[in-house]
């Protein structure tokens, strides 16, 4: 004969209803309509629900840039925000810079200044970049290096992409950039 405690492991576990919430917020430009699980992080609801991938999951507890998005004008990592969170906000993501002058600047300067190896960090650091661009149209050295402070890169050692980020903000005018 069974003990309760049999019994119990016996039984067909309980499918559980998925607990979401309701979103509606700007991505890139377009505004979303969507549910996300509670407790979900926004870089899960980007690359998994949204299918926008270019924004990376590296650690994912806050320690690499990896997911670097932009949200209401200011650098967040979205591995490290609920997804509830989004409703009512403005989310940029590296996808939503391929029409962004300055993002067009900095990417022909990570291409001459081989600031790209296995680039895995690469759309951290154009957000961050991006973003230090639009506050200063010409950065230093010394603001390219505080730009991409919170960014990990395991492959070019950081020169070639501060060097590039200055670059980026030296290009031409005339290329569009401002
Ligand atoms: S994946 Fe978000 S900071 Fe590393
Ligand atoms: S280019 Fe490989 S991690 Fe930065």
């Amino acid at each position: 004969m069974s003990t309760p405690a049999e019994l119990t492991t016996a039984l067909p576990a309980e499918p559980r209803a998925e607990l979401t919430v309701p979103l509606r917020f700007t991505l890139n430009g377009v505004q979303q309509h969507t549910t996300a699980p509670v407790g979900t992080s926004v870089l899960t609801l980007l690359r998994d629900r949204l299918g926008l991938t270019g924004t990376k999951y590296g650690c994912g507890e806050g320690e690499c840039g990896a997911c670097t998005i932009v949200v209401d004008g200011a650098s967040v990592n979205a591995c490290l925000m609920f997804a509830a969170d989004l409703d009512g906000r403005s989310v940029t993501t590296i996808e939503g810079l391929a029409a962004d002058p300055r993002a067009r600047a900095l990417r022909e300067a990570f291409v001459e200044h081989g600031a790209v190896q296995c680039g895995f960090c690469t759309p951290g650091m154009m957000m961050q970049a991006t973003q230090l661009l639009a506050r200063c149209a010409q950065p230093d050295e010394a603001a390219a290096r505080a730009a991409i402070e919170g960014n990990l890169c395991r492959c070019t050692g950081y020169k070639k992409i501060v060097e590039a980020i200055v670059a980026a903000g030296q290009a031409p005018a005339s290329e569009g950039r401002r």
